[in-house]
């Protein structure tokens, strides 16, 4: 099984917690891409979505399924998504497809937040993954020596800005042994917009896909 196989597995097994008549928040990446596909003969149960992406609202259009803006929404009952990695305690990192502050506010809205992801994901301590953090322009210089007191090294994304027009600092070289701590950290340094630790608020249920099958694992 190829990894894209297994988040295609993993995003099948997501379907089952779908609530017909209820809108679903929709996060950003390839295997939220294979998510979205699967929906469409679930799309009529499917009133509305909120979207954390550009790119993933173009899909959903595409598929038939309205996207309404978050205040329109209201609360969540079901919000799916991916992760760059994912720790047993479903703390996460998140952002590498740039996504990560609608993809923070939308989870934080939601009561039940389900990742889905390949079992490469799973990683027994977080931070192999560079760190995405989403700063305000005038602050990347900054924000990036601040990051240099904690340990990391901060590289900027080349040619990239995010869907709110700002730039992403990816953080090398952390290795994550207190989540909790770390999110709040760096969230408090001036012109950080978001973190991609998604600790404050992981994930309810993990789903991973891989050649022995799909495993679902909870906090
Ligand atoms: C998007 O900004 C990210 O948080 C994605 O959820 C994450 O990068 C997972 O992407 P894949 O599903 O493509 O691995």
């Amino acid at each position: 099984m190829t990894q894209d196989e297994g988040k295609r597995e993993a995003a099948r097994a997501a379907l089952k917690y779908l609530r017909p008549g209820e809108p679903i928040g929709i996060g950003t990446g390839s295997t939220v891409n294979h998510f979205i596909d699967l929906l469409a003969p679930h799309k009529s149960d499917i009133p509305a979505a909120v979207s954390s992406s550009e790119a993933s609202t173009a899909r959903l259009k595409a598929l038939g399924i309205p996207v309404v803006d978050l205040n329109e929404a209201g609360s969540l009952s079901l919000y799916v998504d991916g992760a760059d990695e994912t720790n047993r305690h479903l703390q996460l990192i998140k952002g590498g497809g740039g996504a990560l502050t609608r993809e923070k506010i939308i989870a934080a809205a939601s009561r039940m937040f389900v990742c889905i992801a390949d079992e490469s994901k799973l990683v027994p301590a977080l931070g192999k993954f560079p760190l995405p953090v989403e700063v305000l322009p005038m602050a990347r210089s900054y924000v990036a020596r601040e990051i240099v007191k904690l340990g990391g090294q901060p590289e900027l994304r080349a040619g990239f800005t995010t869907d709110n027009g700002n730039p992403i600092l990816d953080i090398h070289g952390l290795r994550i042994e207190k989540p909790l701590e770390l999110e709040q950290q760096i969230s408090m340094i001036a012109g950080v917009v978001t973190v991609g630790l998604f600790a404050h608020r992981p994930a309810d249920l993990l789903i991973l896909g891989g050649p022995k099958g799909v495993q679902e694992l909870k906090a």
